[in-house]
C-alpha cells in the first residue's frame, strides 16, 4: 500500500495534506509516515514468520529516534555501525541483546561499550578487528559473540559507490581466508563463534546476487562444520533495493522465500540488516520554489532544499521523483530543480517537467532513506526539521536547527 498519494490534485501522507506540514513547521522538511514504516518492518517479520531469525533495522539509513522507537515497539532488531548509532538504539528503548554491530573501524571505546550493553553479535571485518576485539573482551573478563562478515566476491550490480562485495571493496574478509580466520577466533577464549554474515550492497533489484552469495556461505558453513566449527546464525546483510523511479525489485516476500529455499532444512536462523527497503519509500523531503531563473540554455528553479539536505542526486546521481503538492492546471516545462548551495553539483533533480510558480511547494519523494542522515551543516544551512505523520496527525520529531545548534561547541582564540 502507498502512504504518499494524491487526492482531488493534492498531495497527502496518509490522510494529512503534506502542504498542512509545510506550513506548520516550514521547509526543507522531511515528513515520515508511520504506517509506510510500519508496514515495511512487518513485512520482513511476517515472511520470516516462525523461522528462528531476527530482522535487524540498519538504522544508518534513517536513524531520528522516534523511528528508532517505532520499531522498537514492533520488536525490531537494530544494526549499527558507530558508537553513536548504539547510543540512539538504547536512547530510543531497543533492546540491546537484538543489535548486531556491523563495521570495518570499530574503535576500543565503541567495542568496551557494546560488551556492556551486552549486544547480540559482532559482525567482524578483519583480523586485526578480530584480535583486538578478543583483547578487549578479554580485559573486561567478557566473551565476545562474533560473526564475520566475509566477502562473497558476487557483483551485486549496483552504483559502484554502494557495491561491497566486490573482492575490490573494504569491506569483509576474503571469503577463501575465512576458514583459517574462523580458526583462530576458535583458539580465543574470549570470543564464541556464533554467526557469518555478508553484505553485497544497496539497492540490489534483482535475487540472483543474493542466491549467488548464500551458495557461497553455505559452502563455507559446510566446510567450516567439517572442521568442528559450528555457525549458528547465518546474516545476509541489507541490499534489497526499491522502487524510486521504474526499477522492480523483488517483493520482501519473495526474496526470503527464495533465500528460505536455498536454505532447505540447515538448522541456520537467519538475521537480516535491512534499511532502505523499510525506510525509502516511507519518507518524502518538502521544499519551496523559491526563484525562477529561465536561461536561453536551460530553466532553473531555486529551491529551498539543497545537496545538504539531500545529498543522493549530486554523489550517486540517483534520481528521485519531485511532485507539487498541489497541481497547477498551466502546461508543464522543463526544469533543473537547484539549491541555493555554491556547488555546480547541488541539485536535486534535472530536465523535470513541471507546472510550477515561486512559491510552490514540492516533495522529493522516496527520501525516507538516506536523506537526514546523510544530510550536513555545509555552507552552514541548518539541518532539516523531522515531521512523522500517523493518520491526521503530525508530529515534530526533530526541530529544525537554528544558528545557536550550528556553532555550538565552537570557540573563538584567545586575545
Ligand atoms: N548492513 C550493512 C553492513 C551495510 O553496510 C548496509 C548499508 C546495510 C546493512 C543496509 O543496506 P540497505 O538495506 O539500506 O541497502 N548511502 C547510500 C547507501 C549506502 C549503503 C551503505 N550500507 C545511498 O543513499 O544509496
Amino acid at each position: 500500500m502507498q502512504y504518499f498519494t494524491e487526492r482531488n490534485g493534492e498531495l497527502y501522507a496518509e490522510d494529512l495534506p503534506l502542504r498542512d506540514v509545510a506550513e506548520r513547521f516550514g521547509t526543507p522538511c522531511y515528513v515520515y509516515s508511520r504506517a509506510a514504516f510500519t508496514q515495511q518492518y512487518l513485512s520482513y517479520a511476517q515472511a520470516l514468520g516462525s523461522h528462528p531469525g531476527m530482522i535487524c533495522y540498519a538504522i544508518k539509513a534513517n536513524s531520528n529516534l522516534a523511528i528508532l522507537n517505532m520499531l522498537a515497539k514492533l520488536g525490531a532488531g537494530f544494526d549499527i555501525v558507530s558508537g553513536g548509532e548504539l547510543e540512539r538504539v538504547l536512547y530510543a528503548g531497543g533492546n540491546p541483546s537484538r543489535i548486531v554491530f556491523s563495521g570495518v573501524g570499530k574503535s576500543v571505546q565503541e567495542m568496551a561499550r557494546a560488551l556492556d550493553v551486552g549486544i547480540f553479535c559482532f559482525n567482524v571485518e578483519s583480523e586485526a578487528e578480530l584480535e583486538l576485539l578478543a583483547q578487549v573482551a578479554a580485559d573486561k573478563g567478557k566473551v565476545a559473540n562474533v560473526s564475520l562478515r566475509v566477502n562473497p566476491d558476487v557483483d551485486a550490480n549496483t552504483h559502484p559507490y554502494i557495491s561491497t562485495g566486490l573482492k575490490e571493496n573494504k569491506f569483509g574478509i576474503a571469503i577463501e581466508r575465512a576458514p583459517a580466520v574462523y580458526a583462530r577466533a576458535a583458539q580465543l577464549p574470549s570470543l564464541a563463534i556464533k554467526g557469518l554474515d555478508c553484505h553485497i550492497g544497496s539497492q540490489l533489484t534483482q535475487l540472483t546476487p543474493f542466491l549467488d552469495a548464500l551458495e557461497r556461505l553455505l559452502l563455507l558453513i559446510d566446510e567450516l562444520a567439517a572442521k568442528g566449527i559450528h555457525i549458528s546464525h547465518l546474516d545476509l546483510g541489507g541490499g534489497l533495493g526499491v522502487t524510486y523511479r521504474d526499477e522492480t525489485p523483488p517483493p520482501v516476500a519473495e526474496y526470503m522465500a527464495a533465500i528460505k529455499a536455498k536454505l532447505g532444512d540447515r538448522p541456520l536462523a537467519l538475521m537480516f540488516e535491512p534499511g532502505r527497503s523499510i525506510s525509502a519509500n516511507a519518507g518524502v523531503l518538502l521544499t519551496q520554489v523559491m526563484f525562477l531563473k529561465p536561461t536561453e540554455h536551460k530553466n532553473f528553479a531555486v529551491i529551498d532544499a539543497a545537496m545538504n539536505d539531500n545529498i543522493r542526486p549530486s554523489l550517486y546521481q540517483a534520481w528521485q521523483d519531485i511532485r507539487p503538492l498541489q497541481q497547477r492546471g498551466q502546461a508543464p516545462k522543463t526544469w533543473d530543480l537547484v539549491g541555493p548551495i555554491c556547488e555546480t553539483g547541488d541539485f536535486l533533480g534535472k530536465g523535470r517537467e513541471l507546472a510550477i510558480e515561486p512559491g510552490d511547494l514540492l516533495a522529493v519523494m522516496s527520501a525516507g532513506a538516506y536523506g537526514f542522515s546523510m544530510s550536513s551543516n555545509y555552507n552552514t544551512r541548518g539541518r532539516a526539521a523531522e515531521v512523522v505523520v500517523d493518520g491526521d496527525q503530525m508530529h515534530l520529531v526533530r526541530a529544525r536547527e537554528t544558528f545557536e545548534d550550528l556553532i555550538r561547541g565552537e570557540a573563538l582564540l584567545p586575545e
